[in-house]
């Protein structure tokens, strides 16, 4: 594995960046551009930074079309520069669900929905889903460089 230099994480360790989107699929894109400009400067490669911006893509998605209810309602998202990597919170005030019935996709249904979550662990190093119904939704994965 290349030795990479870990640009602003130790220094900057623990700090935070905070957004807050309003419920609209079309803010999505302002996340994954921010997301980029974080993970640059942490010092991921090209790679990582593609699957983060897949994972939280999908995680927003998430919380636009089954948790929060109303277009003015809003997403929060908290990125956490660890030593050599990121933390990434996305989280709803929307109707939240049962995390024990979110199950993997089975593989005869593969064309179906139910793919977001399962893409999220598969790209991302740890993955926590927190929720109750009427409680919303909070996401938080990690990813460490290298
Ligand atoms: N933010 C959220 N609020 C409430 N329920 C959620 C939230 N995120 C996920 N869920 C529930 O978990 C299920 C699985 O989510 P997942 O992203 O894996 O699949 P999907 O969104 O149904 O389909 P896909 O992401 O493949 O389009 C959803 O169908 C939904 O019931
Ligand atoms: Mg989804």
């Amino acid at each position: 594995m290349e030795a990479r230099e870990v640009k602003e994480t130790v220094e900057h360790h623990g700090e935070k960046i905070e957004l807050s989107i309003p419920n609209k699929a079309e803010f999505v894109s302002v996340v994954r551009l921010t997301l980029v400009a974080i993970a640059n400067r942490v010092g991921f490669n090209i790679e990582e930074i593609e699957d983060m911006k897949v994972a939280i893509a999908e995680a927003c998605t998430n919380a636009i079309t089954h948790g929060n209810n109303t277009p003015a309602e809003s997403i929060n998202i908290h990125f956490t520069l660890m030593e050599k990597g990121l933390e990434i919170e996305v989280k709803d005030k929307g109707v939240g669900c049962d995390v024990e019935k979110i199950e993997d996709p089975k593989i005869e249904e593969l064309n179906e929905n139910g793919l977001g979550i399962f893409i999220i662990r598969s790209l991302m190093d740890d993955v926590k889903i927190h929720s109750e119904p009427d409680q919303g939704m909070t996401i938080i994965m990690t990813k460490m460089i290298g």
